[in-house]
């Protein structure tokens, strides 16, 4: 069924979702509400959006107001599902290939807040590029890839990852790098959820594009060095190790952890859940962005769906790997040649905001109470706090000294927890610190921490993860192979009951 004629179940705004809402559209009651359609692109909003990074010489100065202006808008179009093969319907392309091409989201239609919250989930379904990259037709209609690669599929036989998209009479094409290629996740059963932390094998399919050579090297080369040179940093995979090293860097990272625009093959990110994300004052495992309304949502969608690529980091701009960007319009990097309209970003933003989490399956039993009792004496409550599980702090990562000026801008903890510095402090995301992360949600989220390096809560708080030659399930860099999970130490020498009681608690939330 194409998502354009039936908009997602109408679903209730959370309470402080809603509250956060009402601040920044200055209305006053629910039923009185008019879109307040913000402007992405201000000058001075943009000047401190983001915290500088590490080194705060490097960090973003983004294109100017006029250069955003003149980048084309990105149509969303009218969409539709793909199937496993197994599961297409007979006769189904052949059906979507007579279709006509539809723009499909128009804000004069849109009459109240829920016709802009369906609008934006056509957002958040929308590609911003097609038959490519990472996969295209070609594999989606290969039984073999999807059990190659372990490709989750829902109970319907639907790949939520990517949608066919006809922009042109009779030609289907697979549209994808849409925001729900990497923020969905098909749980265990089958049931897809979006905004939650995706779980798309992603890397090792972006592995499999270069070990087939899907592209000419300079081609993929300069896609990873798109993505992932710091050039003052000496970090250069556009440059340097050959091709089949960095497949294999690749290979090393596992569905939920990315190599997003800014990371490295060293430090990639763990890609968060988004449900509840209107609580949540930092954006990003360092705390890169602001959260200060629904504006910064906005900015921040723009910036992470290609307009960070065109920014200056110092002289390095990475859409070019120049000092300069390309001309609007001309970017050859998705995302770069075109942007969202303010309309769209701010659909998708009350959409994302309007998210709930799946039923939860574990209750508050007598085991839970227990571990809720483990989880207060053991003060976890210092940083993850009740209701949210989050102070919402910056945590200084090992080597970072702020500026003094740091400790009244942002909310800085006094208190550290030393886990690893690298996507902190190296990284083109790296403020030198890491955030606090909420704890809800996490029964259905993995792997946990900044990079995503284990898979289980039991894993997090067992001591052994320490060890020197400790392997951990989740992301470890290829070189070395074998890297401990340092850091975050709390929890780790309780008791074997109290630990089974904590982790129990901690799935209810
Ligand atoms: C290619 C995969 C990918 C795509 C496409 C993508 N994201 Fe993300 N997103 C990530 C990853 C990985 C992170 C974590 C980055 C970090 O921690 O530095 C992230 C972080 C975020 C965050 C920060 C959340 C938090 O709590 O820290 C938001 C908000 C977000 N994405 C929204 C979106 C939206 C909206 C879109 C579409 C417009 C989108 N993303 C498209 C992978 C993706
Ligand atoms: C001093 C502040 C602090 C204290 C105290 C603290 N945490 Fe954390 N916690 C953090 C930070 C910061 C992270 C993110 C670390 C990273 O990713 O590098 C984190 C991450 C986590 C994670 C992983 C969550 C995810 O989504 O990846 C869990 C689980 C967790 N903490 C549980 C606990 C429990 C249980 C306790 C008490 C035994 C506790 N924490 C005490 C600051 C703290």
């Amino acid at each position: 069924m194409p998502i354009a004629a039936s908009p997602s179940p109408r679903r209730p705004i959370a309470p402080r979702a809603l509250a956060l809402l009402l601040l920044t559209t200055s209305v006053g009651a629910q039923e009185t509400w008019t879109p307040n359609v913000p402007k992405t692109w201000d000058p001075t909003a943009l000047e401190d959006f983001e915290l500088p990074l590490a080194r705060p010489e490097f960090s973003p100065r983004h294109i100017d107001p006029d250069h955003y202006a003149a980048l084309p808008l990105r149509t969303v179009w009218r969409s539709y599902p793909v199937y496993h093969p197994d599961h297409e319907p007979e006769g189904y392309r052949d059906e979507l290939r007579s279709k006509d091409p539809e723009p499909a989201f128009e804000p004069s239609d849109l009459h109240d807040q829920q016709d802009w919250i369906a609008a934006g989930r056509l957002v958040f379904h929308a590609p911003i590029d097609f038959d490519g990259p990472i996969f295209g037709p070609e594999q989606v209609l290969d039984p073999a890839w999807y059990e190659q690669f372990e490709v989750p599929t829902t109970t319907e036989g639907i790949l939520p990852f990517a949608r066919w998209v006809i922009r042109e009479k009779g030609r289907l094409e697979l549209g994808n790098l849409s925001c729900a290629m990497c923020h969905t996740r098909v749980l265990d059963d089958g049931t897809p959820v979006e905004g939650a932390q995706g779980n798309l094998p992603f890397e090792q399919l972006f592995a499999a594009d270069i070990r087939r050579a899907a592209a000419p090297e300079p081609i993929l080369r300069r896609v990873l060095g798109t993505l992932a040179d710091v050039p003052w940093n000496d970090v250069q995979p556009s440059a340097k190790a050959p091709m089949t090293d960095l497949a294999r860097q690749l290979e090393a990272i596992p569905p939920g952890v990315q190599l997003r625009q800014g990371t490295t093959l060293q430090a990639p990110a763990r890609t968060p859940d988004l449900i509840g994300i209107a609580d949540r004052r930092y954006l990003d495992a360092t705390g890169f962005v602001r959260h200060r309304g629904i504006a910064d949502l906005m900015r921040y969608a723009a910036t992470n769906q290609g307009v960070d690529l065109l920014a200056r980091y110092g002289d390095h701009v990475p859409a070019t790997g120049t000092d300069q960007p390309p001309p609007p319009g001309e970017g050859w990097f998705t995302g770069t040649r075109d942007r969202y309209s303010d309309d769209q970003l701010y659909a998708l933003a009350l959409y994302i905001y309007s998210l709930t989490p799946p039923p939860n399956p574990h209750s508050l039993d007598d085991l839970a109470r227990r571990g809720e009792q483990v989880f207060e004496r053991e003060s976890c409550t210092d940083c993850h706090p009740a209701p949210l599980y989050t102070s919402n702090q910056l945590v200084r990562a090992p080597g970072f000294r702020p500026p003094a000026e740091h400790f009244e801008r942002y909310d800085v903890s006094r208190r550290r927890v030393d886990t690893d510095p690298e996507l902190a402090m190296s990284t083109r995301r790296g403020t030198g610190y890491y955030k606090v992360p909420s704890l809800r949600g996490l029964w259905y989220r993995s792997p946990l921490g900044h990079s995503g390096s284990v898979k289980t809560l039991e894993e997090w708080f067992d001591p052994r993860r320490t060890d020197d030659d400790y392997v951990p399930s989740g992301f470890v860099p290829a070189d070395p192979a074998r890297r401990p999970v340092r850091g975050h130490r709390f929890g780790l020498d309780l008791s074997s009951d109290d630990k089974r009681a904590l982790i129990a608690f901690l799935r209810t939330l």
